[in-house]
């Protein structure tokens, strides 16, 4: 059976443009002993794609290759198998790629079928498993404490705020238009949201967070993260989830200066989720207690079939999405 897929065709420099992508037409492989074929339902895009098209070898993922599918997540459905684990009829969910089939990973987690892929991608995997390792285990926030979290109307950040606001801390995000400062606000429970494309981020960051900041979750770098690190408190922590701002750029930007962490105390820790699944279990179960008590609510942001992924990946670069951003299929 012939299929669809996307290919890279070159990399980009700079901003990701729609030539360095190819669709292709492939075949369904016949199945060996031990493996199964997916066809994908919904497919995640995250900003990480970005990164992964870079050569760079030192990062946690191999750059996906000229020629090879896309890489990506994805949930599926089991549709032809030769391994007793992944039976037909399941859903599945795990690293897919740019293509209507998949061949099966042992990698791929059985899901129940009951749970809808959106849910699934919103909330129950790398969107939501991040917001907490990043917040709990990373963060180690204490109540009464103040967070701030840069791209906080994305799916990590409004994930990661909930998460702080349940933890009882005093929330403050940053996003990039006012409708998302008012979502922030008036659905998410948010204690102050402020729109970092205005003139008076400094003063405006200031009046937030009249204690100063314990807690940094920054998920975008540019101009908020000079501000929010010159506000750490004594025994602050900076968890660095993300860097959409910059993962476009050519040269590095430069980092700040180090006195800070050393007369405060700072703690500064980047992470990337592969890197802590043994917490997957507890952050799957605390997720789920958090969705049913009602203190995490999500939006999701679909577009329609696999090429709309070419485009549709640059709404995480210019802010167009509005909220997890999904291609179904
Ligand atoms: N460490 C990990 O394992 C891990 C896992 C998942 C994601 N992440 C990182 O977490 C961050 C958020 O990812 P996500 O999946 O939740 O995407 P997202 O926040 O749903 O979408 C990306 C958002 O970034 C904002 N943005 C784009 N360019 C920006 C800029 N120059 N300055 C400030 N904000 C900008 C836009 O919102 P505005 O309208 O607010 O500008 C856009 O909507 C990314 O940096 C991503 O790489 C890390």
């Amino acid at each position: 059976m012939n299929y669809k897929a996307i290919q890279l065709a070159k990399r980009p420099s700079g901003e990701i443009t729609p030539d360095i992508f190819e669709i292709v037409e492939l075949e369904t492989p016949a199945l060996e002993d031990g493996q199964f074929l997916v066809k994908q339902t919904y497919m995640s895009l995250d900003p990480a794609m970005r990164t992964w098209l870079n050569p760079r070898e030192d990062s946690y993922l191999p750059p996906v290759q000229i020629g090879e599918v896309m890489r990506s997540y994805g949930v599926g459905e089991v549709v032809d198998s030769c391994n007793a684990n992944y039976p037909v009829g399941a859903q599945v969910i795990g690293v897919t790629g740019w293509a209507e089939y998949v061949l099966g990973n042992e990698e791929m987690q059985v899901v129940d079928a009951s749970i809808d892929p959106e849910t699934l991608l919103s909330v129950f995997y790398v969107t939501g498993l991040t917001a907490y390792v990043g917040v709990i285990s990373i963060g180690q926030p204490k109540a009464g404490e103040t967070i701030v979290i840069s791209g906080a109307a994305g799916s990590v950040g409004s994930l990661a705020g909930q998460i702080a606001k349940a933890e009882g801390l005093r929330v403050v995000g940053t996003a990039g238009s006012d409708e998302k400062c008012r979502w922030l606000e008036e659905e998410l429970g948010f204690d102050k949201a402020i729109n970092y494309k205005t003139h008076d981020l400094a003063e405006q960051l200031d009046d937030a967070c009249p204690n100063g900041i314990d807690l940094f979750f920054e998920n975008t770098g540019g101009p908020i993260q000079q501000l929010a690190y010159s506000r750490m408190n004594r025994f602050g922590r900076i968890v660095v989830c993300g860097m959409i701002a910059e993962y476009n750029f050519e040269q590095p930007v430069p980092g700040p200066n180090w006195m800070d962490i050393n007369l405060k105390g700072l703690r500064i820790e980047g992470f990337v989720l592969p890197d802590h699944m043994d917490k997957a279990q507890e952050a799957s179960e605390a997720l789920a207690n958090y969705v049913q008590s009602g203190q995490i609510r999500f939006r999701t942001h679909v577009l329609e079939g696999l090429p709309s992924a070419i485009d549709g990946i640059n709404l995480l670069f210019n802010g167009g999405n509005q909220g997890k951003l999904i291609v179904e299929l």
